[in-house]
């Protein structure tokens, strides 16, 4: 049995996904020969920290019933720097403007000698370079599957089962709060105001909302394909971003009664990146409704492939961060 001491830094919902996946697939793991141990988890509150393995059930009850995890009053970089392990999954939520804590948390992981996974996209939209050149000098991985399109597997696919094909161009729905705004206004004539007001319950929306209608939101993942897929070193002043705040029930009505649909599309071309919305032909494969996520990937040998799938949600996002953690378990030497 080959054991992986993990971190998870961040115990929202992403965080707590992650830590159900891992017990929830214990037995599946075991059969294969992998024990994944958690070692720390911290929230804004506190952490645990139990070098044998954390009870991870208790410390999801804990979670849910005083709203914190923590016993000890350490924080994340604290488990980073201190605790023994291999792996950080690194969950905290996301910040554009300095990409902290989560930039700080990856450097000291990297610093420590220890491989980061995160669904975290402040600091990849910031510093994807930094960050990889950091990884690279000290013989570790940063993967970070979960932060463009939450279960769909955009990177996996263009790296791996596409190796050998250069990327044309991309264009997809990467934020499923607008998806789901724009859905149900055209399909149910349902105001603005109420359908973002569900989106928010839904738990889907970022904290602050406006990070989704004004484009902000599917702009940084863009910059994150843009640096990853044609290792383009794109910033968020590089998109022309355009939201969905200014549309009309009018102008979806018109959409409809010609066929089609208005979606917020990102698009990557040619070194032009792009947000805004779009008519879409009612059955072209980016006319996805609801919260889905699309990637439509055009190549020189497979021609375009495109993907659909949840973009968020707490079990959906952990599914691509334990791909990831499986990834590193299977590549690295230790
Ligand atoms: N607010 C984002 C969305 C969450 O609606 O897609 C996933 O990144």
């Amino acid at each position: 049995m080959r054991t992986f001491r993990i971190s998870i830094i961040g115990f929202g919902a992403v965080g707590q996904g992650v830590a159900r996946s891992i017990l929830s697939k214990q037995e599946y793991l075991n059969k294969q020969g992998i024990d994944l141990q958690v070692v720390g988890i911290s929230d804004s509150k506190g952490c645990e920290i139990n070098e044998t393995g954390i009870d991870i059930e208790a410390a999801l009850l804990r979670k849910k019933q005083k709203g914190s995890v923590a016993v000890g009053s350490g924080n994340g970089l604290d488990i980073i720097r201190d605790v023994e392990h291999d792996i950080v999954v690194e969950v905290t939520p996301t910040n554009i403007k300095n990409g902290e804590p989560g930039l700080g948390n990856m450097r000291a992981a990297f610093g420590s000698g220890k491989h980061v996974v995160t669904s975290n996209k402040g600091p990849l939209a910031l510093h994807f370079s930094d960050l990889k050149e950091l990884a690279e000098d000290n013989g570790l991985f940063l993967r970070y599957e979960a932060t463009v399109g939450g279960a769909v597997p955009i990177f996996n696919l263009v790296h791996e089962a596409l190796a050998g094909n250069t990327v044309i161009g991309i264009e997809g729905i990467l934020n499923g709060t607008c998806n789901y705004i724009l859905t149900r206004m055209s399909d149910e004539r349902m105001p603005y105001d109420l359908v973002l007001k569900e989106a928010q319950e839904l738990g889907f929306a970022e904290t602050d909302p406006t990070y989704d209608v004004e484009g902000i939101d599917s702009a940084i993942k863009l910059v994150i394909i843009a640096n990853s897929v044609f290792s383009q070193a794109a910033t968020y002043k590089d998109v022309d971003v355009t939201g969905i705040n200014k549309i009309t029930p009018e102008a979806l009505e018109l959409a409809n009664k010609n066929d089609y649909v208005v979606k917020l599309v990102c698009e990557a071309r040619e070194g032009k990146l792009t947000v805004a919305p779009r008519l879409v032909p009612k059955r072209h494969p980016l006319a996805v409704g609801g919260t889905l996520n699309v990637a439509s990937i055009l190549t020189d040998l497979a021609g375009r492939i495109t993907i659909s799938g949840k973009g968020a949600g707490s079990i959906e996002t952990a599914s691509s961060i334990l791909s990831d953690i499986l990834y590193i378990v299977r590549n690295s030497k230790s």
